[in-house]
């Protein structure tokens, strides 16, 4: 009998049990009122005086396996359903957390504004849909002016008043029209110009036009502002100003910077100059200051005007200018580690 003990307490130690129902049924077969500890602890009185000893020690022990293989089980499943309840499966490897980006015309933007802002420019900022006052006309294209074929612009039908801003030179004028100098701003911004799309050109873009008035500002100003931005901007201060017409600058100037030729990007987007032309600028003319309601003995000025995609396309190498206003999230995801 004490062998068939033995036997009993190693199967007891061996159980296992998925469900609490498992549980009970082992709990009953051994530790029930009518279960197998019972039946032996009646045997008892039957047991040779003898063996009484050894016999009561490998019940007792039984009897303590069996309890402590109940607890142990309901334990476990217990803290098993208690995971599965709250947190779900612990073990499960983790789902990716979806990140955005900016966009490379964000970015560079923000760049932009970084710089000049560390020198003492804010930002402004005018609508995208313009009247011909502020886009033409107070920048001294009036009606008829041949310079306004420069820029095709879309008009809106019904009214050739209003139109769709070929240029952020129209926020100089606003900003002059409501703020006396010293003016030192700068305005990003979209602008539309009616132009095939191709890898180079779009019918939208990006400009940050800057501005700049004070007393006895000269073009060794501007230069220096120049020299300062392209600096900051591309790490490099190679630059030349080309001679220019601006209608709204006397004297004008092209800005060009030296980035190079190491890619097929760098050719495509310099027409294999390795020089990039990033804006125009010039002293402010004095008719447009007068239009805007500054004295034009008292103030002189300059403003500039550069494109962003180009700047962004040659940072970014990216090859096409459409890419930049398709939102392929695949194109867009590449600059998660960007600013
Ligand atoms: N508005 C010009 C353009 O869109 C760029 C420009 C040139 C802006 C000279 C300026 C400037 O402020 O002074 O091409």
């Amino acid at each position: 009998m004490i062998d068939k003990l033995k036997e009993l307490i190693a199967e007891a130690e061996e159980f296992k049990a998925q469900t609490k129902e498992e549980v009970e049924a082992f709990r009953i077969k051994y530790l029930g009122k009518k279960g197998l500890l019972n039946d032996y602890f009646a045997e008892f009185k039957n047991v040779a005086n003898d063996q009484k000893r050894e016999f009561g020690q490998t019940i007792n022990q039984l009897k303590k396996t069996a309890e402590d293989k109940v607890n142990a089980l309901k334990e476990e499943l217990e803290s098993k359903e208690e995971v599965k309840g709250i947190y779900g499966d612990l073990s499960r490897p983790g789902e990716p957390i979806q990140i955005g980006a900016r966009h490379p015309i964000s970015i560079v933007k923000n760049q932009i504004i970084d710089i000049f802002s560390r020198i003492g420019f804010n930002v402004s900022e005018g609508p995208e849909i313009e009247d011909d006052w502020h886009n033409f006309t107070a920048l001294n294209l009036p009606e008829y002016h041949p310079a306004r074929d420069m820029q095709d612009t879309f008009f809106i039908q019904t009214n050739p008043d209003i139109l769709l801003r070929t240029h952020t030179s129209s926020v100089q004028v606003r900003y002059m029209e409501n703020n006396k100098p010293p003016i030192r701003t700068i305005s990003p911004g979209r602008v539309y110009r009616n132009e095939a799309i191709s890898a180079r050109s779009h019918c939208f873009f990006h400009q940050v036009e800057g501005l700049y008035i004070d007393k006895d500002v000269s073009f060794a100003d501007l230069k220096q502002t120049l020299q300062y931005f392209t600096t900051e901007m591309f790490g490099k201060s190679e630059i030349r100003l080309r001679p220019s017409y601006f209608p709204f600058t006397e004297p004008s100037a092209e800005v060009d910077v030296y980035w190079g030729l190491k890619t097929e990007t760098d050719y495509r987007i310099t027409k294999g100059t390795g020089w990039l032309e990033i804006m125009g600028c010039g002293m402010v003319d004095p008719n447009v200051l007068e239009n805007c309601g500054i004295d034009s003995k008292e103030y002189s000025g300059f403003a500039f005007g550069m494109g962003i995609d180009r700047i962004a396309m040659l940072l970014h190498q990216i090859g096409d200018i459409r890419l930049l206003s398709e939102n392929d999230v695949r194109f867009l995801e590449q600059f998660k580690s960007a600013l």
